[in-house]
């Protein structure tokens, strides 16, 4: 019997390598024989440590699974499928939640061994690389255009277009660089790409530098992600060993080289050229643009920054071709969004939709309400700098534009929820807040801004001068919106002024009624 426990943080966190060693050592008491596999996890976090038993009716899951139950599952013959211990959950793969999702970049989360590289070509892996190997770099790229995949970090700049931009800059040394410094609260799809199909992201990589004309490419990994440092690591020392990385890849003669670069904790080297400074071994700085990463990047070369999201759709896209991911999705909006459900949220975890979905069905039908139980208020998209939608936005469909059109972000889709007991006018100088501590002090209307910004929303929720600061306030955030050099400073606002606008009571009165 092949019974799978998670490896991913979340599972560990939760005590998934005691639940292995206890399912173990309680198989050889009972002299039961069963192959442990450490699988990936399948984002559906309410549920972990997720446990799963290979049958002939599929995989049947146990969860959430502590190390307490290890006995108990077995006096139930989970080993052999049955279903009868109060944990288990049925088969896995007709989970509401798991079903009713469209998986292309998380197809194999949770089915495979994150670091098996022959798991990962039983499911299709490297056939994206097989096809790219016999294209042009013109060709590639012009199979990223016509999927419409939009980079997933957040910006939703067209990856096509980004690429010929670099493949039509003449280097002979150029750079493909994955953004992996993911910072945005409630966000973690980067994290489940890189511990549950790290070859995933490696064959994007690779694909990239055929593309482009890079043979070296690196990983800027955030610091904090430990587990998904080691699992790269092994995934690229196998795909170095089985000539998937290397000077001749798979005999074509092509070479591609990767590593992985640790950052240090600073949210602002996820913004693209910071995190060049950082990856050049200087300080975080912001870099005006232009010139483009794409034209003056990495150690002045021509460089593909890219988030993880984005070169992870593009095995895929070179497997199945640009036209079948963009068949998925709305609008401009092509392919799929993976959503990370978060904050106060019932079912926490990873949902993967093609575009067009609208919000309140996710966080209904997918998240079912708040984990409190209590009326939800506002939630949270795209991360710190994202707007606070109230309810009277809920139904906006998961698409860049529409999101737009709200005055709000999608960014790296992290959906964080907030019910009742959420004071906004808190949540309003928690921006301001975030924005001073993380701050790479570049400019002044965000470097001395924010700063301004926590002080002035201090006093208007101690309703001193109340409008006058109100006002002031109007004219800061303005002010920082038009005059930051990058992104930190001029999104700060958005959250303000979304609490502005629609929970102005709750900022004016400080605490809530
Ligand atoms: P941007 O709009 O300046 O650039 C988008 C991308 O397109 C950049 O890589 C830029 O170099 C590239 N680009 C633009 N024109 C180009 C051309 N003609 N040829 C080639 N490349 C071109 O946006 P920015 O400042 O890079 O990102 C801001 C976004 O980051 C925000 O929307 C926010 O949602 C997101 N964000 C994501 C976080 C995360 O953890 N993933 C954290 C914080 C913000
Ligand atoms: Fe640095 Fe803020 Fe200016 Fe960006 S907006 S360059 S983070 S000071």
């Amino acid at each position: 019997t092949r019974i799978f426990v998670p490896r991913d943080t979340t599972a560990l966190s939760l005590g998934a390598d005691q639940i292995a060693a206890g399912i173990q050592t309680e198989a050889i008491r009972r002299g039961l024989e069963i192959e442990l596999v450490r699988n990936g996890s399948r984002g559906l976090f309410w549920l972990e440590p997720l446990i799963e038993v290979e049958t002939s009716n599929g995989r049947i899951g146990f969860g959430p699974v502590t190390e307490r139950d290890v006995v108990s599952l077995f006096d139930h013959d989970f080993q052999s499928g049955n279903t009868s211990h109060p944990l288990c959950v049925g088969e896995v793969e007709a989970i509401p939640y798991l079903k009713n999702q469209q998986r292309l970049t998380f197809a194999r989360s949770g089915i495979t061994d994150p670091v098996s590289l022959e798991d990962y070509c039983q499911y299709d892996g490297f056939r994206g690389l097989q096809n790219a190997l016999h294209l042009s770099g013109q060709q590639i790229v012009d199979e990223v255009k016509t999927s419409g995949l939009r980079g997933r970090g957040g910006a939703a700049f067209p990856t096509g277009i980004k690429w010929q931009t670099v493949l039509d800059t003449p280097d002979p040394q150029k750079y493909i660089v994955c953004n992996a410094d993911e910072g945005d609260s409630g966000t973690f799809a980067d994290r489940l790409v890189m511990e549950c199909d790290p070859f995933m992201l490696i064959e994007g990589m690779t694909i990239a530098g055929l593309a482009v004309g890079a043979n070296q490419g690196y990983i800027y990994l955030r610091s904090e992600y430990p587990v998904a440092h080691d699992i790269l690591n092994q995934a690229l020392a196998t795909a170095y060993e089985n000539s998937y990385l290397g000077d001749n890849i798979l005999g074509s003669g092509k070479a591609f080289h990767l590593e992985v670069r640790l950052g240090a904790g600073a949210y602002i080297c996820g913004e693209e050229t910071s995190l060049l400074e950082s990856l050049e071994g200087k300080r975080g700085l912001v870099r005006a643009k232009p010139p483009l990463p794409a034209i003056v990047g990495l150690f002045g070369k021509p460089t593909v920054v890219n988030n993880v999201l984005s070169l992870a759709a593009i095995p895929y896209i070179l497997d199945k071709g640009g036209q079948a991911y963009a068949d998925f999705g709305v609008g401009r909006s092509r392919g799929t969004m993976p959503v990370q459900l978060a904050g106060n949220v019932k079912r926490g975890g990873l949902v993967e939709l093609a575009f067009g979905m609208p919000l309140n069905q996710l966080m209904n039908e997918f998240g079912g309400g708040t984990a409190s139980g209590r009326p939800l208020k506002a939630v949270q998209v795209g991360g710190p700098l994202g707007a606070y939608l109230p309810e009277s936005q809920w139904d906006t469909l998961i698409d860049y534009e529409e999101f737009s059109s709200e005055q709000a972000v999608l960014g790296h889709g992290g959906v964080v929820m907030f019910d009742d007991t959420a004071n906004m006018g808190e949540q309003a100088r928690f921006a301001m807040e975030f924005c001073k501590f993380e701050s790479c002090g570049k400019c002044t209307p965000c470097r001395i801004g924010s700063t301004r910004g926590v002080e002035v929303i201090d006093r208007i929720r101690a309703s001193e001068a109340a409008d006058n600061n109100w006002a002031l306030l109007e004219d800061l955030c303005e002010t920082m919106v038009d005059g930051s050099l990058c992104a930190m400073g001029s999104m700060t606002p958005i959250p303000v002024q979304s609490v502005m606008k629609f929970f102005p009571d709750e900022l004016r009165h400080g605490r809530q009624e």
